[in-house]
């Protein structure tokens, strides 16, 4: 993988989780990283503080990914403290399970509004202090292509649009050789889908691999995509699933 030391990244949701992940192996490759997170303050300043070196800044903002003017204003923090945007990667997401029956329309806008608003706003935002030749990378997820369990109408269905919404922005950003590509995890072990949660056994069944992946593996993936040896690589989206879609 070609370098991509003293290029700057904006990451959302990297206070744990996969974002967290990704923070951390962009900050070990001595990208400058701007971070957003909701709630964890003291987690996020201490990773802040942690990967922090005399070459290498990382600085921890708290943004609502379902908040649009909160959004615009961490990007503006961001760009004030580390310059223009060589990397965007629209982690933050949140998932919810529910019956039809019993999806609440504030769940459904929610889930909305962090999920999708929240990754256009902050592209259409960032894109505007981008280098060109920059690189989009949005955190999709494999529920896109494949429901293997019920009660997870609304989450595929905002993934799908992110899939959807990367696809457009990639044609739009190509001339100016920014590329946008939608990484699709599969199953991981994080606070979001524990490994052994009530719904984990019947994941692993679908799983090719017949286990969950690691935060890092998508972190790896994600690196690999914000290189310049990524650069013929856009408007794809990339199963990361251990063969779940398979
Ligand atoms: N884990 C999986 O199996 C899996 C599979 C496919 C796709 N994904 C996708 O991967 C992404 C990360 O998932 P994860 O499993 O790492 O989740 P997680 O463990 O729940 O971590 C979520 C991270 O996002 C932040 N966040 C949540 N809501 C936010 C908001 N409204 N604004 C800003 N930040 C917010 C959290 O901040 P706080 O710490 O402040 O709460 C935390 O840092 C999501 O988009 C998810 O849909 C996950």
């Amino acid at each position: 993988m070609e370098s991509i030391k003293s290029k700057v990244a904006f990451v959302t949701g990297g206070s744990r989780g996969i974002g967290q992940a990704i923070v951390s192996k962009l900050a070990s490759e001595r990208v400058n990283v701007a971070f957003t997170y909701t709630n964890s303050e003291k987690t996020a300043n201490q990773l802040a503080f942690e990967l922090s070196t005399n070459e290498t800044k990382v600085i921890a903002i708290k943004a609502d990914s379902g908040n649009t003017d909160s959004i615009i204003s961490a990007i503006k923090v961001a760009n004030d403290a580390l310059g223009n945007f060589d990397i965007l990667v629209n982690n933050a997401g949140i998932a919810g399970n529910a019956m039809l029956p019993d999806v609440t329309i504030a769940d459904f806008d929610r889930m909305v509004a962090v999920n999708i608003k929240g990754v256009f706003v902050a592209t259409q935002a960032a894109v505007a202090l981008m280098n060109d030749n920059g690189r989009i990378i949005n955190i999709g997820s494999v529920a896109a292509e494949r429901s293997v369990f019920p009660t997870g109408s609304v989450y595929a269905m905002t993934k799908a649009a992110v899939a959807g919404l990367t696809r457009g922005i990639a044609r739009d950003l190509a001339p100016r050789g920014i590329t946008a590509n939608t990484v699709q995890p599969g199953p991981i072990e994080t606070d979001m889908n524990p490994a052994d949660s009530p719904f984990a056994d019947i994941i692993r069944g679908y799983v090719a691999l017949g286990r969950y992946g690691t935060k890092s593996d998508i972190a790896e993936l994600v690196a690999f995509l914000a290189s310049p040896s990524a650069k013929f690589i856009t408007g794809a989206s990339i199963n990361i699933d251990g063969g779940l879609v398979s």
